[in-house]
């Protein structure tokens, strides 16, 4: 990955001059992870045409030996003070930096210390934009993610049975995914039966399943830093055809969203999509979250699929497509895959299957 991070940052470097920018501070994890392969939960990393200087404290001083291939300081204090002294050495005047991604304490003692003709210049999305195109090293990650996350659903779907608490199949889901290769969760897993299935971000409760209910299992795996999502429904018995009507019109509104997948088309559109085949089911006003969502190092990444975005889809985005119905005091129904975008259409990444799986 050396050379792939050492390309990303040359490619910043080479921007700064259309952005009128001296250098750019990145002050976010998973950008700095990006440019450099740190994962440690303090760093920084100043980018000019010319250098790229990493910083850290000593907890990371190895880690960043090992991992960083630039420059780097080890700081004895916070880390801004060696930022400045790195500014003013360099004579940087106009320094980019990311306004959503750094706490405003951080920005205050940047602020106002700056040498006087320095200025913090607002530069946030840049990195982002420029992961939302992953390389062939990174979909291979993703795929792998999304493997371990969709073998661990099968080892742990097969032990659900009434009576077994949500808590506990959540508990069982990340056991497996982390058996099986995953550093953690890339989230905190979902698991809701019943009327709860209707909240979309439900958290585990200690209630057991009960025959006759819907089970919404979300889950995703972060595997070599990368994210993988997936969402599929359980049913404990046979389910009503109330409950198949709705399972078969979410799952026509994903697969006709997947089908219009493809690079040059317009996320609002790939939202549309879904949505009009919700609407010829009555159940459009019920589906009250956005298709879908780049994913990568984060969970949620650009580009968002929803109905007002403004992206156009790209080769290379890694993105989900989860349309989802929610009716208060019934139930929920979501099904989710993570999908790569192709220029005639776009891999599906999620192996498992999208019947609705009776136990
Ligand atoms: N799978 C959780 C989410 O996308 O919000
Ligand atoms: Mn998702």
């Amino acid at each position: 990955m050396e050379n792939e991070f050492a390309a990303r940052r040359a490619a910043v470097a080479r921007g700064l001059a259309a952005r009128k920018l001296d250098a750019l501070l990145v002050w976010f994890s998973p950008n700095l992870r990006y440019l450099s392969g740190f994962t440690g939960s303090n760093g920084a990393m100043l980018l000019t045409p010319e250098r790229a200087i990493f910083f850290t404290d000593p907890r990371y001083e190895i880690q960043a030996r090992q991992k960083v291939g630039c420059e780097r300081r080890i700081a004895k204090g916070p880390l801004a003070a060696d930022v400045l002294s790195a500014i003013r050495r360099l004579k940087l005047r106009r320094i980019g930096y990311e306004p959503g991604r750094m706490t405003c304490d951080t920005y205050t003692s940047l602020e106002k210390e700056l040498p006087m003709k320095a200025s913090l210049a607002a530069a946030g999305g840049w990195i982002e934009e420029l992961r939302t195109i992953k390389s062939a090293e990174e979909i291979a990650r993703i795929r792998r993610s999304v493997e371990t996350n969709s073998r661990a659903f099968e080892q742990a779907a097969a032990r659900v049975r009434p009576g077994m608490k949500e808590q506990d199949l959540a508990a069982e889901l990340e056991y497996r995914m982390r058996r099986l290769g995953a550093e953690k969760p890339a989230f905190e897993t979902i698991v809701a039966a019943g009327v709860r299935s209707a909240l979309p971000h439900a958290q585990p409760t200690a209630a057991p399943f009960q025959t006759g209910e819907l089970v919404v299992v979300d889950m995703g795996a972060q595997q070599d830093g990368y994210c993988s999502d997936m969402t599929r429904m359980l049913f404990l018995g046979t389910p009503p055809a109330k409950m198949k009507r709705a399972y078969r019109a979410v799952l026509e509104a994903q697969l006709a969203a997947i089908d219009a997948v493809r690079a040059g088309a317009r996320t609002a559109r790939v939202d549309a999509v879904a949505r009009n085949v919700l609407k010829g089911y009555g159940l459009d006003r019920a589906f009250i979250h956005s298709t879908g969502h780049g994913l990568g190092l984060e969970i949620h990444e650009p580009p968002r699929i929803g109905r007002r975005d403004r992206h156009r889809l790209a080769v290379g985005m890694a993105i989900t497509i989860e349309p989802g119905v929610y009716l208060e005091g019934w139930s929920g129904i979501r099904i989710e895959d993570t999908v790569v975008v192709t220029g005639s259409g776009c891999d599906i990444l999620t192996p498992t299957s999208k019947e609705l799986r009776c136990v």
